[in-house]
């Protein structure tokens, strides 16, 4: 099994630790990679005192973190509550700046999420208090529009539940290539995976949208996934090793989840990540509307690029 020539110049870069034929590149990548993966999400919690004005130290916590995982927690103060504002600025230090506009997206990028009662929203999970299945944000997107990164803000926790399960794609992509480097080839070909149109409202049709599950980044060679466990409506690639690949890839996903992490945001908390594969938890909200579980959250086609020098400013 390998790529022909131009295939390889299809898929990705013709060397490097995520091309399938270059083994000595992916071998040193697998051991550094396992040698840094963290032990516990308590790693990756980063202190932050003002998110729009991060100090050297934090962004070298922050670029630590999301080289060993693709993902940081940040705590900031409850006391003292961002705006969006100190939000998009954070982003911004991070390398951040160009929103995906998807179509709850407001006009400066960052979307509110609670459970909405009102018709239109409400036919979207990440609108309601439901449980969601692992994902990456932005399944639905194309490979030119990818989402590559996400800030996802606590404003209000749940009262109870709405927690997060988070996963490394690059482990994924690992346990799958380790076992048989032909799932990943099959989830590499760019018409694996397909996402029905969206017809939920006359002024919000999205036609439907083929894709790779993996691929990689013509930029810089990053990994990028793309999925949902969503099985009602999403077609397949109609073939023996896709259908194999897709069953193992959701036995990975079958609780208990290997070097998935748990996480429950906390008032002032948020998880900034290079769009990890991630779920969500049911929830129940407090009678109290001032209780009620609130998540800022934005979207960017821009990696995470975190510098530690101090002369980044926002
Ligand atoms: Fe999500």
């Amino acid at each position: 099994m390998s790529l022909t020539h131009s295939q390889a110049l299809e898929f990705g870069p013709e060397s490097g630790p995520f091309n399938l034929d270059d083994e000595a590149a992916y071998s040193r990548w697998r051991a550094h990679k396992l040698r840094h993966y963290p032990h516990s999400v308590n790693q990756q919690r980063v202190p932050i005192a003002a998110l729009d004005r991060l100090d050297s130290a934090q962004r070298g916590n922050l670029a630590e973190a999301c080289g060993r995982a693709n993902f940081a927690i940040y705590q900031t103060d409850p006391a003292t509550p961002p705006g969006m504002e100190q939000l998009r600025a954070f982003g911004k230090q991070l390398g951040l700046v160009h929103f995906d506009r998807h179509l709850w997206a407001p006009p400066d990028g960052i979307a509110a999420l609670r459970r909405e009662t009102g018709a239109a929203r409400s036919s979207y999970i990440p609108y309601t208090d439901r449980a969601m299945q692992w994902h990456t944000d932005g399944y639905y997107n194309t490979t030119d529009s990818a989402v590559r990164s996400v800030i996802m803000h606590c404003v209000t926790p749940a009262a109870e539940g709405g927690g997060n399960w988070l996963l490394d794609p690059e482990m994924v992509y690992m346990a799958m290539r380790d076992v048989n480097p032909a799932f990943v080839e099959a989830l590499m070909h760019p018409g694996v995976m397909t996402i029905p149109e969206n017809t939920l409202e006359p002024g919000a049709h999205r036609p439907a949208v083929t894709g790779p599950v993996f691929s990689l980044n013509p930029a810089d060679g990053t990994l990028h996934m793309r999925y949902t466990a969503r099985t009602r409506s999403i077609r397949w690639k109609d073939d023996a090793v896709t259908r194999d690949a897709v069953a193992f890839l959701a036995e990975l996903l079958t609780p208990p989840v290997s070097s998935a992490f748990y996480v429950c945001l906390q008032a002032g908390e948020g998880i900034v990540c290079n769009n990890v594969l991630h779920n969500r938890a049911a929830f129940h909200d407090a009678a109290d509307a001032e209780q009620q579980r609130l998540l800022w959250r934005a979207r960017y086609h821009d990696r995470i690029a975190v510098s530690s020098s101090p002369d980044v400013t926002a």
